[in-house]
């Protein structure tokens, strides 16, 4: 199974970032292909009609054109989608074929706050909805991230880490019967 991994923040420390590496490492763990777009790879132009598609756009559209899941790590921004993170699926969702029509996508996010990224997540459910993707009932969020990630990106407390497991073995058990192994 190829499941690609998008998210963090563009600060070279960023909390979303090493929890995206520390899933990533879980699914590589378990024998799963994985494509990361982290940081960099994902400080894109402005979308604008008219203009062509970026490299960068272009290389994650394919990568989830590929994937038969898509896990997002995302920082709350004002209770909302962080700019540089809508700016990249609006690029993709401007490219065709849609890499998004029935995509399962599993939605994450860490934060210093008390709710861990999650009033973020309700804005990106509207969004993911908005393209037909289908993003899984359930998340994993990591409130007091700053304490509760270990510096792999690790939940230290071990009901989060057991949290983590649940959700991702469910996500990926769903993303195999909707989008087999070709
Ligand atoms: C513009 C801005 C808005 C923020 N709004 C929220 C918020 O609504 N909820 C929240 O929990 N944290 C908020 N934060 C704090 C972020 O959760 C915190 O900076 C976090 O570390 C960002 O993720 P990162 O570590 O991956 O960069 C905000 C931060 C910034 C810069």
């Amino acid at each position: 199974m190829h499941v690609a991994l998008m998210g963090g923040s563009l600060r070279p420390a960023s909390l979303n970032a090493r929890l995206l590496h520390h899933l990533a490492g879980l699914l590589e763990a378990q024998g799963r292909e994985v494509s990361t777009f982290v940081g960099e790879a994902l400080r894109l132009p402005l979308y604008e009609e008219g203009l062509a598609a970026p490299e960068g756009a272009q290389v994650l559209h394919e990568a989830l054109r590929q994937a038969q899941g898509l896990v997002i790590v995302s920082p709350e921004y004002n209770s909302g989608i962080p700019g540089h993170l809508k700016n990249a699926v609006d690029w993709i969702s401007t490219m065709g074929p849609s890499p998004w029509q029935g995509l399962p996508v599993l939605l994450c996010a860490a934060s210093p706050g008390a709710f861990g990224g999650a009033r973020g997540l309700v804005a990106w459910r509207a969004t993911l909805a908005n393209m037909g993707a289908l993003a899984y009932p359930g998340a994993i969020t990591v409130p007091h991230a700053d304490q509760q990630l270990d510096e792999h990106g690790a939940p230290t407390d071990p009901r989060s880490a057991a949290s983590v497991d649940k959700t991702l073995g469910g996500f990926l058990a769903l993303a195999a019967r909707l989008r087999p192994e070709p």
